[in-house]
């Protein structure tokens, strides 16, 4: 069978050769014009709604629909961690998901985890200790370290976690394990961990 592009190709050149229209959805409208979806988010605390194509990535309606572009577009693919952002406390590649599947979820992105005027912690730390070269990681990376020092927290297990009766404690193979989502180009990873290490192990 044909999948993919290959198939949808073949399957035009059919419906052409029968002399037919392509079949039609229950308003009459073409099956391929966009279906549009309204979702409503909580974006950094604020309530949005958005009109979006149902096909819209969370990252595009954050980025395009509501022009935080703090969050950033790098592989769109689910492996490079530049677009992650945290899903009722959780963190997710935004790229990976869509718009309308978070309907009343509260979303928080860079922008929402503190100001140039007040930094979150691992934001101030990142500062401090050169956590990066170009930058283009660093959205992803802070909210995913925030993300992960959470996890830790609620004493999920990695896939390095050696012992799964006790509770997980922070430590350089931890964190390199819970980060391996998030790719720098610019190879900033000795400075990142000296950031994210600083502010797993500050006194509280
Ligand atoms: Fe989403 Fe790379 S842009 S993982
Ligand atoms: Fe450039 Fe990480 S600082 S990709």
């Amino acid at each position: 069978m044909l999948t993919g592009t290959a198939g949808m190709a073949v399957s035009g050149l059919a419906w052409q050769a029968s002399g037919q229209s392509p079949p039609s959805d229950a308003g009459g409208k073409r099956s391929l014009e966009p279906v549009m979806a309204k979702v409503s988010l909580t974006v950094n605390g604020k309530p949005v709604e958005l009109e979006v194509d149902t096909r819209t990535t969370l990252l595009d309606a954050i980025r395009e629909h509501l022009h935080l572009t703090g969050t950033k577009k790098g592989c769109d693919q689910g492996q490079c961690g530049a677009c992650t952002v945290l899903a009722g406390g959780r963190r997710i590649n935004s790229c990976l998901t869509l718009a309308v599947m978070h309907e009343g979820n509260k979303i928080t992105t860079i922008e929402g985890l503190g100001t140039p005027e007040k930094m979150h912690p691992l934001q101030q730390a990142f500062v401090k200790c050169d956590g990066y070269q170009c930058g283009y990681c660093t959205p992803g990376q802070i909210c995913s370290a925030v993300a992960m020092l959470d996890e830790i927290k609620a004493g999920i297990p990695s896939h390095v976690t050696t012992d799964l009766n006790a509770a997980p404690v922070f430590s350089l193979a931890e964190m390199k394990e819970r980060m391996s989502g998030n790719i720098c180009r610019c190879g900033a990873y000795s400075n990142i961990a000296e950031a994210i290490t600083g502010v797993a192990e500050a006194k509280p």
